[in-house]
């Protein structure tokens, strides 16, 4: 997809900045999750608490920034359900972006719901559902539902029950973000033979190596799934109209769909005509998460590579939703290229560059860069003070 002209590009970006600064300012410490199994199951193996807190505030960020983008702000939706909640580390960011919307977040584990109810102390409602549909909700009561991460768990068959679940659960009209994993993520995972068959088939399941910590403990049938989007676009139709589609950035190495609600007069088109971001993988190590500022100037620094390709883009750094810099990437990075040692362009992806925080009463600056002309953040972060 291409980006959006220069002036609703910094429309765009001031928006963000306006919700994200708002999501800021009435979020809340909350207490530590110090269980280490929670932490793996939703921020990764051997996940951290400051993983829990920076990695929710991202995908909040990216999930506002995609609804943005679809036309669909955060704050016009009424009803909101995150399917496959965990420990609520998304959802208690949005709490209060999300203004006297009714929150629900539902889970098939009884220990991250119990987590829920005991140490987040908003209104929303949180339900432990079944391995099988129905969830204990009205038909046509969200009108928004996003579920990150659960349909990369699930066969093909639980996926459609799910889905049918979810549209009877959507309103009409309603908007639903999944995520999938990114064709590099099912590169680096499966082996060559089970590569080509997800990639004739669309979709494939396979079992989780049995240390992988991400699923110990929870239900067999939750293992790993791969989805093309030719897959979604043939197979997830029938229920759902497919908008937009945001790979890596704030998603790492998965792509978050956003669907509309089909009802009987959409017309089901053979190819739907939805449009797809691409971003880098990226991150950002310098400011800290949450920390001081180092004062009047910043200094901003991070990585961002393309995987299937090593043209280079240039990177934007934003502060409060204003342009700071625009740097070509080109720091050499020992650490990224160590991580991704099958991409030989990721050991020059890192960039540096100062930003001035300029004054201001929000007690908060948020700053995220952009990569080549997309206006969705690759990463982004905050800085207190
Ligand atoms: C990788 S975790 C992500 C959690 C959360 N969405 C987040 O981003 O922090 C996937 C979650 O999906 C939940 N899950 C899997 N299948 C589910 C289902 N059928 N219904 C509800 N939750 C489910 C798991 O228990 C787990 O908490």
């Amino acid at each position: 997809m291409r980006g959006l002209m220069p002036a609703k590009r910094s429309e765009f970006q001031l928006a963000l900045a306006r919700d994200c600064l708002r999501m800021l300012q009435g979020h809340v410490e909350i207490p530590r999750v110090n269980d280490q199994r929670l932490l793996d199951h939703v921020v990764g193996a051997d996940g951290s608490e400051e993983g829990f807190l920076s990695g929710g505030f991202l995908t909040a960020v990216g999930l506002m920034s995609m609804l943005q983008l679809a036309g669909r702000p955060i704050s016009s939706f009424r009803r909101i359900l995150d399917f496959g909640c965990g420990s609520g580390r998304v959802t208690h960011w949005l709490r209060h972006l999300a203004g006297d919307a009714e929150l629900t977040g539902t889970d098939i584990n009884p220990e991250a719901i119990a987590w829920c109810r005991e140490n987040l102390d908003f209104e929303a409602n949180f339900i432990c559902n079944g391995p099988r549909p129905p969830l204990p909700l009205a038909a046509e009561s969200a009108d928004l539902i996003y579920g990150i991460s659960v349909l990369t768990h699930l066969d093909e068959d639980l996926q459609f029950q799910w889905l049918r679940e979810l549209h009877r659960v959507a309103a009409p009209g309603a908007v639903v973000v999944l995520t999938v994993h990114t064709d590099y993520r099912a590169v680096r995972t499966l082996s060559q033979s089970a590569f080509a068959k997800y990639r004739r088939r669309g979709f494939f399941y396979q079992r989780a190596a049995s240390d992988d910590k991400t699923v110990a403990g929870l239900p067999d049938f939750y293992q790993v799934a791969f989805h093309t989007r030719n897959y979604i676009a043939g197979k997830w139709t029938r229920l759902f109209e497919p908008l937009l589609s945001v790979a890596h950035g704030p998603f790492w190495s998965q792509q978050a769909i956003v669907l509309r609600k089909r009802d009987r007069t959409t017309p089901r088109l053979l190819k739907p005509r939805w449009k797809h971001v691409k971003l880098p993988l990226g991150g950002m190590d310098t400011p800290g998460f949450g920390g001081p500022p180092q004062g009047d100037i910043q200094h901003v620094a991070g990585w961002a590579f393309d995987p299937d390709s090593d043209e280079r883009r240039n990177v934007t750094a934003w502060v409060n939703g204003k342009p700071a810099e625009m740097r070509y990437i080109e720091v050499e990075r020992d650490d990224v290229k160590a991580a991704f040692p099958d991409i030989p362009h990721a050991g020059n992806a890192g960039f540096m560059l100062n930003v001035e925080l300029p004054a201001n009463d929000h007690g908060f600056h948020v700053i995220w860069f952009t990569a080549g002309d997309s206006p969705v953040p690759v990463s982004a972060t905050y800085v207190t003070g």
